[in-house]
């Protein structure tokens, strides 16, 4: 009975398109969902935490079918790369949906049909704009440049019949909705864009797509499949049994937080509640929208070749340093950035120096001054309740920010009464009183309270760092109490026990070389140039053009329409013709290597193309006054040539 009592806490990610393997930006989304849904089972929730896969849609067709593979083939083989990052990340899911699932594909027919049947579905044609790595439909008047307003990629002009949601009829409820539920999208600055987008009018959704079939067909006319975005967001339902009698929908929806990146906020506070008031189901009680990741160049993407793979960065430092570091990097309502010298520096600054120092004090100095022992604290002095003070204050703090999805803010709150502990015992100067017998239960009361404030300080990073607390309890020798890791525990000061055994250890975090990564990155990349330039020689299909330059730089060279009036062998040099060149207003002498493509008597009368501003050079003894143009490649050569009868001395650009 006390289990159904237990509040509930639903909370989910995107599902990911399985097009591509992950980056460390969609890391980001899974781990800020695993530090909550971690959290909340603390504070005593059942929490149910949903993530998964996004299989179908023109994009994964056509990749699929780019790498000669069936769609089915290509997503099975990425979607085992999600849940294996997943696993490494530490990520405590409670289910892994896949859209190409029979227990989802049954359910979004379900939801199509019924909004058929109320007649929120009607036959029309869509005539318009698609942006394929979007899956979004897009009018005329929205593109940008004629690209996709979201990510500035090209569009395609579709024109096709189509079934369309009625979305227009809901454009007032959801506003109403928004303005009564200040907390239904947050932060507030995207509740704004999104209020400012409906008030700008909503139109009617096209829902179905007859140009390729990588898709949930319609129920009712087979022709058609399911628009992507439609099968995606009704995920969310369906990996709770919607409509198959499974307790789990009755028991978590509605979701209490879906937590997105900013650029789906339109598809989970417009379409996605929209189609939930047709259906007539409660709506999310909270859409969250967090930042990007972004890189020093701008956005990663696939693409553009510059995403970083998360995996490398967990073989290389550990699964508690990255998940620390994306929490930390993107600040609520704006967007992080990422670099591996940040991440180096924050690992070296806050795990190595300020969390690792307090541990390694912590049981250095109860091994040294008290044989091992937690010490039983005696009479407080008023810098220990300050400590003490302030660590209450710390954990009311994360509760708070936490409420609101402020994890960065939350685990800067917990360094600061790391960094506070740091200094205490600088105040307290723990070695002096060492020195001093009769200052024994002082220097006791100290070494307890900064064992304690480690251990607070411990529990608050378990939501975060999973793998931290168990080897902080292990050096701390209280592995085997249970009640003492809890959130709970946090309630009241002095819940470790004293008499406990400390069992020093290796440092948690050592610290990271940055000269040695600066290093590591050089090789790799002069590798990476190493591999280019062999496979250009392999197959010679590279432009590799010379640097850019302007329009100015290329008008310094002043190229002239020439006239060959001679031409010669040059004596002893089997490469080179002497030839005289007209160029109108003077004559003069240019050495050409082009004797082993064309005989003397062949170049005469030709009009030719000269570099005419070239600083002399002495070739064979003889002065040559200018450069030929010519193209080569392989064993071919050939003299640029005039298409037409341009006199000689014109200027050519
Ligand atoms: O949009 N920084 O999938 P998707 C932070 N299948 N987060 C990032 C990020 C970055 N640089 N890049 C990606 C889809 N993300 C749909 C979702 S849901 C019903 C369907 C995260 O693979 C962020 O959460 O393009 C973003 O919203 C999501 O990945 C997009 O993942
Ligand atoms: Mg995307």
């Amino acid at each position: 009975m006390a289990e159904n009592k237990r509040k509930t806490y639903y909370i989910t990610t995107p599902i990911y398109y399985p097009s591509d393997k992950l980056h460390i930006g969609h890391a980001y989304t899974t781990v800020a969902a695993d530090s909550m849904a971690r959290y909340k089972r603390m504070r005593g929730y059942d929490v149910w935490f949903l993530t998964g896969a996004d299989e179908h849609g023109q994009k994964i067709e056509r990749k699929a079918k780019s790498v000669g593979k069936t769609p089915k083939e290509y997503v099975d083989e990425i979607v085992a790369g999600f849940i294996h990052l997943w696993d490494k990340l530490q990520i405590s899911n409670d289910d892994f949906i896949r859209t190409t699932e029979e227990r989802h594909q049954r359910v979004v027919q379900n939801i199509f049909q019924k909004l058929y049947d109320n007649g929120d579905i009607y036959k029309s044609e869509y005539e318009g704009w698609y942006c394929t790595p979007c899956e979004t439909f897009w009018t005329e008047k929205q593109l940008v440049d004629k690209c996709c307003p979201d990510c500035g990629r090209g569009v395609e002009l579709l024109k096709e019949e189509s079934y369309f949601f009625r979305m227009s009829k809901y454009q007032d409820r959801l506003l109403e909705h928004i303005k009564n539920n200040p907390d239904f999208i947050q932060p507030t600055s995207r509740m704004n864009e999104m209020i400012s987008f409906i008030e700008r009018g909503l139109e009617d959704l096209c829902v179905s797509r007859t140009t390729f079939k990588w898709g949930i067909p319609v129920p009712f006319d087979e022709k058609h499949v399911i628009y992507v975005w439609i099968d995606a967001l009704t995920n969310y339902i369906s990996a709770l049994g919607y409509g198959s009698g499974d307790e789990k929908y009755e028991k978590y929806w509605p979701a209490d937080l879906h937590l997105v990146g900013k650029d789906i906020m339109r598809f989970h506070t417009i379409i996605w509640p929209a189609i939930l008031m047709a259906a007539g189901l409660e709506l999310p009680k909270k859409v969250f929208g967090h930042g990007w990741l972004m890189l020093a160049e701008g956005k990663m993407s696939k693409s553009k070749g510059n995403v970083v793979d998360p995996l490398e960065l967990i073989d290389k430092y550990g699964v508690d340093a990255i998940r620390y570091y994306l929490v930390r990097e993107i600040p609520t309502g704006a967007d992080g950035h990422y670099s591996e010298e940040a991440l180096v520096e924050r690992i070296n600054t806050d795990l190595a120096n300020d969390f690792g120092n307090l541990l390694s004090r912590t049981t250095a100095m109860i091994n040294k001054f008290n044989g091992g022992l937690v010490p039983i604290p005696s009479e407080e002095e008023a810098i220990d309740s300050e400590l003490r003070e302030f660590a209450r204050e710390t954990v009311n703090n994360v509760e708070n920010l936490m409420e609101d999805f402020e994890l960065s803010n939350a685990v800067g709150e917990i360094w600061k009464l790391v960094n506070r502990t740091n200094k205490y015992i600088e105040e307290t100067a723990p070695w002096t009183l060492a020195r001093d017998p009769e200052k024994k239960s002082r220097l006791e009361t100290v070494l307890y309270y900064m064992a304690e404030a480690l251990r607070i300080c411990t529990v608050m990073c378990t939501p975060f760092m999973p793998g931290l607390p168990p080897k902080v309890w292990k050096q701390l020798g209280i592995e085997n109490n249970a009640e003492v890791h809890t959130w709970d525990s946090l309630q009241k000061w002095g819940a470790l026990p004293s008499g406990a055994r400390i069992n020093r250890g290796e440092p948690l975090f050592p610290r990271i070389d940055l000269k040695k990564i600066d290093q590591q990155q050089d090789k790799r990349a002069s590798k990476v140039e190493k591999d280019q330039k062999v496979q250009r020689a392999a197959h010679d299909n590279v432009l590799n053009l010379e640097e850019e330059i302007t329009i100015e730089e290329f008008s310094k060279v002043d190229l002239r329409v020439a006239e060959v009036i001679k031409a010669e062998k040059v004596k002893n040099a089997d490469k080179l013709l002497k030839l005289e060149v007209d160029l109108g207003a003077e004559k003069r002498t240019v050495v050409a290597g082009i004797a082993e493509y064309y005989k003397p008597e062949e170049m005469v009368g030709k009009k030719i193309v000269l570099v005419a501003n070239l600083k002399p050079a002495k070739i064979r003894g003889i002065t040559s006054q200018g450069m030929i143009l010519a193209a080569s490649k392989g064993d071919k050569l050939g003299v640029i040539t005039l298409e037409r009868d341009i006199p000689a001395g014109a200027r050519v650009k």
